[in-house]
């Protein structure tokens, strides 16, 4: 998975065994070969949901450069059905043409969109370095998120601040063994995962949006600066 748009290293990881790539944040970045967003040696999916880089309104897409993942895929979407045949136990996950034709649009604007969000990134990092933890850069990152970081028991109410002036913020995310379905069901995996465990504490998700103006973008540092 690339978090928050940063590029996995697929070619380390494709090497070690199968992957099936989680791209909901990756659509847009470039991993080392330069070439696609799409790494998994099994597939790929990405999700078109509105925060993402492009929306279809919901829904998502797999890739796939295997023909017989490809059948496979067409084939559980659609009830299991081939050719008018149930050969599979599947689901309806067709996508409607209303939510493909605006997915089909949003693709056009999509190198706009990653562009404006680097540059958004790229101000962040002149501008707020050396007064805020940062995230890693990354050539080819999509920045999907901004995720900086401060001290876990200044992080609420750095977010209360932030909001005081007008600037949402959000945590992506609470972990998995923290959200209480699967804390009931695994009560101790949070001291196995100690490092996740901390840091989450720590994040929070300044705005970044292609749609952002010069002018909201100014004003998400000017209110990082004064409250950190
Ligand atoms: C990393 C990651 N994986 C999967 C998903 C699920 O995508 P969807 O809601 O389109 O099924 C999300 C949604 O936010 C996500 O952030």
């Amino acid at each position: 998975m690339d978090y928050a748009g940063h590029p996995c290293d697929y070619v380390s990881l494709t090497a070690r065994g199968l992957v099936l790539q989680d791209g909901a944040h990756g659509l847009g970045s470039v991993a080392g070969t330069g070439t696609t967003s799409a790494h998994g040696n099994v597939g790929s999916a990405f999700s078109l949901h509105p925060a993402k880089l492009i929306t279809a309104g919901e829904g998502g897409v797999v890739t796939t450069d295997d023909s017989i993942k490809d059948v496979i895929v067409r084939q559980l979407r659609d009830h299991g059905r081939s050719d008018g045949l149930c050969v599979a136990a599947g689901f309806n996950y067709r996508m409607s043409e209303l939510h493909a034709a605006l997915a089909l649009s949003q693709l056009r604007k999509m190198s706009r969109f990653l562009a404006r969000r680097r540059e958004i990134a790229a101000k962040y990092v002149s501008e707020l370095a050396g007064r805020v933890e940062l995230p890693a850069h990354a050539d080819g990152h999509a920045w999907h998120l901004y995720v900086i970081r401060v001290e876990a028991k200044d992080r609420d109410s750095f977010r209360e601040r932030l909001a005081d002036r007008g600037v949402g913020s959000q945590v992506h995310y609470r972990p998995v063994c923290c959200q209480p379905r699967y804390r009931a069901q695994f009560p101790k995996s949070c001291d196995r995962t100690p490092i996740v465990h901390r840091e989450w504490q720590r994040i929070v998700s300044i705005p970044l949006s292609h749609a952002m103006t010069d002018a909201e973008v100014d004003q998400v540092i000017r209110a990082v600066r004064e409250v950190i």
